[in-house]
């Protein structure tokens, strides 16, 4: 979380237009202020930072401009210190500014050091540690780059970092251990938390691994590793799926995202081929994830074991290593991510990599290059292009959609059924007009309960995650036979209950579920098909007809909408949530 910049202008431009640009592309990383800082052409370091969005900062520069030729900038989620301008970055003292995203673990002992030489901190950050340790080196007489290799040496803990020196106004000194950093060259030289902040003025891209370190100026940059040698990085092509291309005519990345997904879930398919005998050799499968793809994960466990007759597990990818699992032979791990980043995730492929040499990772990734795309043995992207709306919408429905090629590999009449998916897909986008009355409805519950059975079980987990995570109405998704074990207790007349209730197998049994529900409350929605509408005699919302083993898919769609339109109401912003980032790289 938080998102890192570093720019160089090639021909002397002013860089903070790019810089800002660059951190709106980064916003989705943390939104809790926000900071630039550069050496102007006096050779003294500048900066300005604001509380809270973006926007405030272009303000506060409108008002009152800097300039410069190279600089760095930051987007913050706030993890030690409150989202105040003195915890905001760039971290600054006398002769150095520097960003970084992570946790430096062993701050408070860096700093206690510190304060005993006299040095004063103004700021709650682990962050202004670091910047006061290279301020105190420069005060000893050491230089730039030796104070920056000795800090490398002394801090503990997950970074990315990027900072200037006025000692060294041409070099950008940047270092990566678990959060992400890529390299970009082109009209500019940049360095930023993704490819996507810097593809805008690069061709090619270099990511750095842990234990990297790299000098950049204005012609060239030099890559070192943990010991400091010399060594040379493989530079990719920016293509056009790292470029964002903006909202477009919506007036929010969710909607348009949610819009796109017949297309995503239809190259999704193109894209990927799984053959026959995949799973020969797998006796079972391990799935971790986290959140949104946690819930992708449980739909695929009812797959998996149904239609590959392998025993699956799904676990989330927080609490995986931390209690001693067990892990079999010829496993096969399947880590679900969108961005490919979730440093849980990450710790946890490591963690089976490290107790069972047998086990292969396959990695389920919506970012290409991405970290957890990197350290898999296989990687199957899901080409639903670049998300930004924090809510995950389109990168769900195509990790459901090669999660069902993968379980459907030996069933090819379920894989003929998943090839019409997109286009019934686009039946439930034209719902609108339903979902609007609905998300009326509901815009002032207090709280909403969701119910399925079977693999929409999940379904209603993820239904009320996407609520509570935009709209910040309370919400539960519970399975629909759990209810009269306790969470029935909830029902009345004012609780809105969402059911998912398409016909097929579990059709009877959820029916009475739901008739149980409607006899203690007045509130309840059905999502079904026709035939099933027939059947009920409350509010319904009409699905097409679909196989039921692709029903997950489908009724994610309605729920989003949903989410969406709920908050629109309630005048929330869709697209960047209180608390939230998109790339969770923190534990
Ligand atoms: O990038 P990942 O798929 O690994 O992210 C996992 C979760 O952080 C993510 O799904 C989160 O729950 C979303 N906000 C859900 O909309």
């Amino acid at each position: 979380m938080c998102g890192i910049i570093g720019i160089i202008s090639r021909n002397n431009q002013n860089i903070v237009p790019n810089i800002i640009d660059s951190l709106e592309k980064l916003e989705y990383r943390g939104y809790d202020s926000a900071g630039i800082a550069v050496i102007n052409n006096n050779g003294k370091i500048l900066r300005e930072r604001a509380v809270g969005k973006l926007n405030n900062l272009k303000n506060k520069i409108s008002l009152n401009p800097i300039n410069g030729t190279i600089g760095i900038g930051h987007t913050r989620w706030a993890t030690h210190g409150k989202p105040t301008e003195e915890n905001a970055h760039p971290m600054m003292s006398t002769n150095i500014a520097l960003v970084h995203n992570g946790i430096i673990e062993n701050y408070e002992q860096i700093k206690n050091n510190l304060i005993a030489q006299g040095y004063k901190f103004t700021s709650q950050t682990d962050t202004e540690a670091v910047v006061l340790y290279l301020q105190s080196e420069i005060d000893k007489g050491v230089s730039p780059r030796e104070a920056f290799r000795n800090m490398l040496q002394i801090v503990e803990g997950t970074y990315a970092f990027v900072a200037i020196f006025d000692l060294m106004p041409n070099i950008l000194f940047c270092a990566k251990n678990k959060s992400p950093m890529a390299i970009g060259f082109g009209q500019n030289m940049c360095v930023g938390s993704d490819a996507s902040s810097i593809s805008g003025s690069c061709d090619e891209i270099v990511y750095l691994d842990d234990g990297d370190y790299a000098e950049i100026s204005k012609d060239n940059v030099e890559f070192f590793n943990l010991d400091f040698y010399s060594i040379q990085k493989e530079k990719i092509k920016v293509t056009d799926d790292l470029v964002n291309c903006g909202k477009g005519n919506y007036e929010h990345y969710m909607f348009k995202e949610i819009m796109e997904q017949p297309s995503a879930i239809r190259k999704t398919i193109q894209a990927n081929t799984i053959s026959f005998n995949f799973f020969d050799d797998i006796s079972r499968i391990l799935i971790l994830a986290c959140g949104t793809s946690y819930h992708a994960g449980m739909v695929a466990r009812y797959w998996f074991e149904r239609y590959l007759n392998i025993p699956t597990n799904v676990e989330i990818a927080s609490e995986y290593r931390y209690r001693s699992p067990i892990i079999e032979d010829n496993t096969l791990l399947i880590a679900i991510t969108q961005s490919g980043e979730t440093i849980d995730t990450l710790e946890a492929i490591e963690y089976i990599k490290e107790h069972n040499h047998t086990c292969k990772v396959l990695a389920i990734a919506n970012v290409k290059n991405s970290a957890i795309s990197r350290v898999a043995d296989f990687v199957f992207y899901t080409e639903a292009g670049i998300e930004i709306g924090v809510a995950s919408t389109k990168a769900f429905t195509s990790q459901l959609t090669v999660l069902a090629m993968l379980a459907f590999c030996k069933h090819q009449y379920l894989l003929d059924n998943l090839r019409n998916l997109p286009t019934i897909c686009e039946g439930v986008l034209c719902l609108e007009d339903k979902i609007y009355n609905l998300a009326q409805n509901i815009q002032n519950a207090m709280s909403v309960i969701y119910l399925g059975r079977d693999n929409l079980y999940p379904i209603a987990l993820e239904g009320a995650l996407k609520l509570k995570e935009i709209s910040y109405i309370h919400a539960e998704g519970f399975a629909a036979g759990e209810m009269k074990h306790g969470p029935i207790a909830l029902i009345n007349d004012e609780m809105p209950v969402l059911c998912l209730c398409p016909s097929g197998r579990m059709f009877s049994k959820m029916f009475s579920n739901i008739q149980v529900a409607q006899a203690r409350g007045q509130n309840i929605v059905v999502f079904t098909d026709d035939k099933g509408a027939l059947l009920f005699d409350c509010n319904t919302v009409v699905l097409p007809d679909i196989c039921e083993e692709l029903a997950p898919i489908l009724y994610s769609i309605p729920l989003q909408l949903l989410a969406y339109r709920v908050t629109v109401l309630r005048g929330e912003d869709v697209d960047k949530p209180r608390n939230l980032a998109k790339s969770v790289t923190v534990e």
